[in-house]
């Protein structure tokens, strides 16, 4: 009836003239109003608690650049943080959490997940659902069970997750049980942000490209699919976004049995290939190369105009094919919004 918010309508399979747009990571250091407010907050999970300052980063992107969606400012590392598991971030370094060198160290965590102990999430939801323009939509999200598992087990970021897959080859049934207090922790959270008031969910599994095919429908595909089962069950009204960075020849399968709404493409996927392989009752969401979007200028344009008329005619959200990254000017954000509003 034209009176569903743009980014609701794509999800639920609408191709629109002009499609929603957000980004991944749109509140963050790159705005210096962010860079503000962050450092009169305390620490950055302080700052994650915090729902009068959260609830005004995760507005401030809206009301710089008028996107389509906002999304909860928090992390998904607050989930292993009600788990018991020690996590910061140290400025520059990433996150730092205990590692799990081995399975007694599961030990240590909480028995169950208590979805009260993330109560400030919850009131951050309720604040920005009040403030929130009426035609912007409202994601909140966590991390997969595979990504969230693999910062747990390192202890830190690094460059291909070596230690989580190593572990996982070593303690299949340790590591399995991991993984399922994640997948029980992901749905009673999700499913608590629902309740406070977004209006979909997006499932982050950035660190899924690492792994070979067994182990990738072991520890990705099988958890996606039993969250989202879930949440069908518990929450049916509620669109739900898979972003499976790294998915490559595994889209059009994930397409047919995760039962996602929508599916993120990372910077690495041909559009006319993914079309191809994703039915278009799956909207398609992404996918600028951050970095273009760094650069500026020509190079942004023309990978902008590609995007748009190969996603043209079927369901797509506009957005980037990864996080927006700190570096990014002010202007090409503001350029990027303006050029896919004013195609044609
Ligand atoms: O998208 C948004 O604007 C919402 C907020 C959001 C953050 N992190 C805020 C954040 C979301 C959705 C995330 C998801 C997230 N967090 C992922 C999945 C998506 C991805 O980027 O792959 C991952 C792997 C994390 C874990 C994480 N959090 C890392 C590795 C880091 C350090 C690297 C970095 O970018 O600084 C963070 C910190 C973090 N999360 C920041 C922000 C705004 C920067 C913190 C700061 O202010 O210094």
């Amino acid at each position: 009836m034209g009176e569903e918010k743009p980014l609701i309508a794509a999800l639920r399979g609408e191709a629109l003239d002009i499609p929603p747009i957000w980004l991944m990571r749109q509140a963050g250091r790159y705005l210096p109003e962010y860079r503000e407010l962050r450092a009169r907050a305390g620490s950055f999970l302080d700052t994650c608690y915090n729902p009068e300052v959260a609830a005004r980063i995760t507005l401030q992107p809206i009301e710089r650049f008028g996107f389509d969606a906002a999304i909860l400012f928090s992390d998904i590392l607050v989930v292993p943080d009600a788990l018991g598991q020690k996590v910061s971030f140290e400025s520059g370094h990433g996150p730092k959490l205990e590692p799990i060198a081995e399975p007694k160290d599961l030990d240590r965590l909480a028995p169950a997940f208590d979805a009260d102990r993330l109560a400030p999430v919850y009131q951050t939801i309720e604040r920005v659902k009040r403030e929130l323009p009426e035609t912007v939509a409202f994601i909140g999200f966590c991390g997969a069970p595979w990504t969230v598992a693999s910062y747990m087990i390192a202890g830190e970021g690094t460059p291909d997750q070596a230690p989580a897959r190593l572990f996982a080859y070593r303690h299949p049934q340790a590591f399995a049980r991991l993984i399922d207090r994640l997948i029980e922790a992901s749905v009673a959270y999700l499913t608590r942000q629902i309740d406070a008031g977004v209006e979909t969910v997006q499932l982050f599994d950035s660190w899924a490209g690492v792994l070979p095919p067994q182990e990738f429908e072991r520890w990705v595909v099988s958890p996606l699919r039993r969250i989202i089962a879930e949440l069908k069950q518990q929450r049916p009204s509620v669109p739900i976004i898979a972003f499976v960075r790294g998915a490559g020849p595994h889209l059009g399968d994930l397409a047919k049995r995760l039962g996602a709404d929508a599916l993120g493409l990372d910077t690495s996927t041909p559009p006319q290939w993914a079309i191809g392989e994703v039915p278009a009752s799956v909207t398609l969401q992404g996918n600028l190369d951050p970095l273009a979007l760094v650069a500026g200028g020509e190079a942004l344009d023309r990978q902008i105009d590609e995007i748009s008329s190969a996603f043209a005619g079927r369901p797509h959200i506009f957005n980037l094919g990864h996080g927006v990254l700190p570096e990014t000017p002010l202007a090409h954000i503001a350029r990027l919004v303006e050029r896919v509003r004013n195609r044609g």
